[in-house]
Order: structure tokens, then sequence, then C-alpha cells
């Protein structure tokens, strides 16, 4: 006769806490690459087909030894230039060296362009931090904008800091700044096709109120749990229910793709909201 053995309530217990966290690991450190195809008759033709890929929210976040998966989901993504939509660390760890690793090995794989994020703002180590990028091979587009070139044809490529460069955000001053900023920023390009970099996708009417044509934004991680009615549950500077936590929003003539970045910050998890990469294809339209 086979004799079976009763589990116990400790063994019922332990099996769900090591399902629950090897469930909560896996959504946090499987990489998702997204796919967008943006159309614009402003996109010069020797653009047609052209990649960007978008890293937004590192926040120091382990994605293996030397970040070697992140690192592999950009290259197989085969970029034609990367964007950092800002928050490459968190402002409540000191791990700098892991944020300098990535920041040396990003820039093997293409050009990369580097826009801050609300936590750069409060870093305690910034300085170090903005010493490792000056190092680096990435461009920071807080400093000055540059051109992408194809056979003699350019598009514009912008970047502002993130609003708590500002100063105080609850002092209305410092949007006003901000505002005032990224317009002299934007509209004295050239007249061409403009790429923005910006942090934060809450303030989409502002980007649409300048020539910019396409806008790369994070800061919202997807709203941290996805539910399939509720989609995102809760975003910074949005609040409960976000409008922007993913995806690609239209204003007034504007594109903005908003990723829903890598890593976590206060809140520690994401639920059904992998980390993410961003892939825009753009395709002239006639
Ligand atoms: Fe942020």
């Amino acid at each position: 006769m086979k004799r079976f053995k009763l589990v116990t309530p400790v063994q019922i217990m332990l099996g769900f806490i090591f399902a629950s966290a090897r469930f909560l690991w896996t959504e946090d450190k499987h990489i998702g690459t997204t796919h967008y195809t943006y159309r614009s008759n402003k996109i010069p033709k020797s653009f047609d087909g052209y990649k960007i890929v978008q890293v937004s929210d590192f926040h120091n976040a382990y994605f293996g030894r030397r970040s070697k998966h992140l690192l592999r989901a950009v290259a197989q993504a085969e970029p034609d230039v990367i964007v950092i939509t800002g928050d490459i660390v968190d402002r409540r760890t000191p791990y700098l060296k892991r944020a300098a690793v990535f920041i040396e090995q990003i820039t093997k794989i293409q050009q990369t362009y580097y826009v801050t994020g609300n936590h750069e703002a409060h870093y305690k180590h910034f300085n170090k931090l903005y010493e490792v990028i000056g190092r680096s091979d990435i461009r920071n587009l807080t400093k000055h904008s540059a051109v992408l070139e194809r056979n003699g044809e350019k598009i514009n490529l912008a970047g502002i800091n993130d609003v708590w460069f500002f100063g105080d955000e609850e002092n209305p001053k410092t949007y006003r700044s901000f505002y005032n900023e990224l317009k002299n920023t934007v509209n004295d390009l050239p007249n061409r096709m403009t790429v923005l970099l910006a942090h934060r996708p809450e303030l989409l009417s502002m980007y649409s109120d300048t020539d910019a044509d396409l806008v790369f934004t994070g800061h919202a991680h997807g709203g941290q749990i996805r539910l399939p009615v509720v989609k995102g549950l809760y975003a910074p500077h949005q609040g409960v229910n976000p409008k922007y936590t993913q995806g690609m929003h239209e204003n007034n003539g504007t594109t903005m793709i908003v990723s829903r970045g890598l890593g976590n910050s206060r809140f520690p998890f994401r639920v059904f909201n992998h980390p993410e990469v961003v892939v825009v294809e753009l395709k002239t339209e006639r």
C-alpha cells in the first residue's frame, strides 16, 4: 500500500514564498523589445528604415553581469542610434559603478545620446556621474543639440534636462523656466525634422507646443503594475490611473513615445510590466 506524506502548512507557505519571489524576479528582469514605426513626410529619404533604439530609467538595475542581458537586447535591435532618456541612476542607491559600466559598454554598440531624469537632479554623486559621462562617448544633449546625418540629409536631435534641474517643482516658475528653455532649444534649430529627448511624458502639451516632431520619454515605469482594464496603475507626477505609461501618443502634430523603462525606484516591483527596450523605425511618407 502506498503511503502519502502530508504537506505541512509551513511547506505550503515556503512554496508560496518561493513561487512569488520567482514570479517577481522574472517580471523584473525579463527584457522585452517593443517595435514602433513612425511615418512622416518630414523624414528625409536617406533615413527611411533608420532605427532609433531607446533605453530609459535604468535606475542602476541588475541585468546580468556588466548589464550583459540589457546590452544584448540593445545590440539585437540593430540601432542606427541609441537614446537614453534619463534616470540612468537611482538617487537612493549609490551603485555608480553599475551605471558607469553600462555607459561605457552601450557606446560600443552605437552612438548614444543622453538627457537627465529627475533622479540625476537629486543624486548625491551627480558630479561623479557627470565625470563618467564626460569621459565616455555618450553625447549629453542637455548641453548641445546634435545633427543626425545620412548621405548629406539631416535630422535635428535635441534634448532637455529634467524639470527638477530648473528648481523646486512646487514653484510655478520652475515649469515656466523649463518651458522657455525647451522652446528656445527646439525652435532655434534649422527647419527640418526634429527629434527631442525629454524625461517626462506628462508634459506632452509643452513638447507639442514646440517644433518637435518626435519625442522620446520615460519616467512612468509603465505604471508599475499593469492590469487588463486599468493598464498602468500608478506613475510619478501622474498619480493613480495615469494617462501616459507606455506607447505612442499624438498631440497637435507631435508624436511622443513613452518607454516603460527598465528599473524600479521607490516601488520595488513590476507586475505584468516587463522592462522594455524601445525600437522606433522611421518611414518616409511621400
Ligand atoms: Fe524619473
